[in-house]
């Protein structure tokens, strides 16, 4: 039996011509910061899709915990506890950072965001939505409109708002995208600090990012995974130097 926490087992995902996911297995385990690398267009935002529930494969499965997953949309997914970021455009903007966590618990709970002015009120939700708020770096910042973060903490609060779900495995894809230097490394510090808490699959780009936090990486070309492992197994490896990273790598 396998200690992993999910297991991809050859996932095929076509687009016409195009084989987005061509019998894609990987292993996440309990813990770890996975990172799903590649070049443009190698697949990692479709795997990503299929993991959370969002995109069907057209072959293959998906265990979570233990359990097939195949079949489930992505809302049973998250109660089961693997997530899927929140992006930007989920944020209500009219809304202060804590009570957008508190809507997030709430919705993780059963109920549905309509109800955003029994979360607003529920004193039950305050406590939990400022822990969150705090594992992110945005204590200080719980009763600032979302509209009036700057963008780097609006990427904190979606965060904030998919740990809300206590999730077991947390899926990012481009957490950094659109970021300046310095909020940039916030959000690495940020993850640095949920390491071991829960596992992540991180789709990033920056090498600098992925080598410094990955406990182990997956390599994705043209759908297919050319190789996985340890980040020094990796940056040894010669199919993944010609594919992607390089020479200089
Ligand atoms: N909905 C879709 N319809 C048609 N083709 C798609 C669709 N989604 C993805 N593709 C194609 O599937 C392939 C994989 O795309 P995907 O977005 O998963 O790559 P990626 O690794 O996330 O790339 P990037 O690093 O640029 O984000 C690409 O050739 C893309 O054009
Ligand atoms: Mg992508």
């Amino acid at each position: 039996m396998s200690d992993a926490l999910l297991r991809a087992d050859g996932l095929v995902k076509r687009f016409g011509a195009v084989t987005a996911s061509d019998a894609l297995s990987l292993e996440i385990r309990p813990g770890e910061i996975h990172a799903l690398i590649g070049p443009n267009g190698a697949g990692k935002t479709t795997a990503i899709a299929q993991l959370s529930g969002e995109m069907h494969p057209d072959a293959g499965a998906v265990f979570f915990g233990g359990r097939d997953v195949t079949r489930l949309g992505a809302d049973a997914r998250a109660r089961a506890g693997l997530a899927r970021s929140f992006q930007v455009t989920s944020l209500f903007r009219g809304f202060t950072a804590e009570d957008n966590v508190a809507m997030a618990i709430q919705a993780h709970q059963g109920h549905s965001f309509r109800f955003w002015d029994n979360a607003r009120r529920d004193a039950s939700l305050r406590e939990p939505a400022r822990s969150v708020l705090e594992r992110v770096g945005l204590a200080g910042r719980a009763d600032i409109l979302a509209a009036n973060l700057a963008h780097g903490e609006q990427r904190q609060l979606e965060l904030a708002m998919a740990l809300a779900t206590d999730p077991k495995l947390l899926l990012l894809d481009e957490p950094m995208a659109g970021l300046g230097h310095d909020e940039s490394l916030r959000m690495v510090d940020l993850l640095a600090g949920l390491k071991g808490q829960l596992a992540i699959l991180l789709v990033e780009h920056d090498m600098d990012v992925v080598f410094s936090l990955a406990d182990r990486i997956t390599v994705l070309v043209y759908g297919k995974v050319i190789a996985s492992g340890v980040p020094e197994d990796i940056r040894a490896d010669a199919a993944v130097r010609d594919a992607y990273l390089g020479g200089d790598a």
